[in-house]
């Protein structure tokens, strides 16, 4: 069973070796790279997901072990930006489609939140793909952004509570 909770100490390990995978790592725009130790740390000893927070983080638990994560970071009260990993091993057995509609329930049923958006880097067609099966709808393109020595064109998507609420019937 795939579920999200929060992140734990007993994480550590699989989060610094996920996030230190360049191929993951280059599609993110916030983690460090390299990962280290003390990224993991700092990253566990501040995190809560607290009303005062703006970011809202999740790790994506499958049969108890960590596979990714997820999380909103709130923008506005209008809107939030989603962004999410999965462990190479883990890929395409659906589990980030999965996690994106929790996360999206939680953003829009317990929230409340209007519009949920995610800012993809040019090439990344996994995330597109993940995006547009859970409801989102190209917005438009965005500014560059750089990541790892490299620049790219990014694209702006998003997803109305209205529209989710269809999706999911
Ligand atoms: C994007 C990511 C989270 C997807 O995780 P996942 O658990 O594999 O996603 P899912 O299994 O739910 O769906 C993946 C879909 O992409 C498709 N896909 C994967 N690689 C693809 C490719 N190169 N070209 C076209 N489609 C591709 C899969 O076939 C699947 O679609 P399907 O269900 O129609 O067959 C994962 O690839 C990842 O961690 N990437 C690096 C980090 C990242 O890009 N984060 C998002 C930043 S915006």
């Amino acid at each position: 069973m795939l579920s999200l909770s929060e992140f734990k100490e007993e994480f550590k390990e699989d989060i610094i070796r996920i996030l230190n995978n360049r191929e993951t790592a280059k599609w993110l725009l916030s983690p460090p790279f390299p990962y280290s130790e003390k990224d993991a740390d700092d990253f566990l000893s501040r995190y809560k997901n607290d009303e005062n927070s703006l970011n809202r983080n999740f790790a994506i638990v499958k049969d108890g072990k960590f596979i990714g994560g997820i999380g909103l970071k709130l923008k506005s009260e209008e809107y939030a930006e989603v962004g999410f990993y999965i462990d190479e091993l883990q890929r395409n057995k659906g589990y980030c489609s999965d996690a994106l509609i929790k996360i999206l329930e939680y953003g829009f049923e317990k929230l409340n939140l209007p519009v949920i958006k995610a800012e993809v880097f040019e090439g990344n067609t996994a995330s597109e793909r993940v995006l547009s099966k859970c409801g989102f709808k190209f917005e438009k393109e965005s500014e560059q952004a750089e990541r790892l020595g490299v620049t790219y064109n990014t694209k702006l998507f998003k997803i109305e509570r209205t529209e989710f609420s269809q999706h999911k019937k």
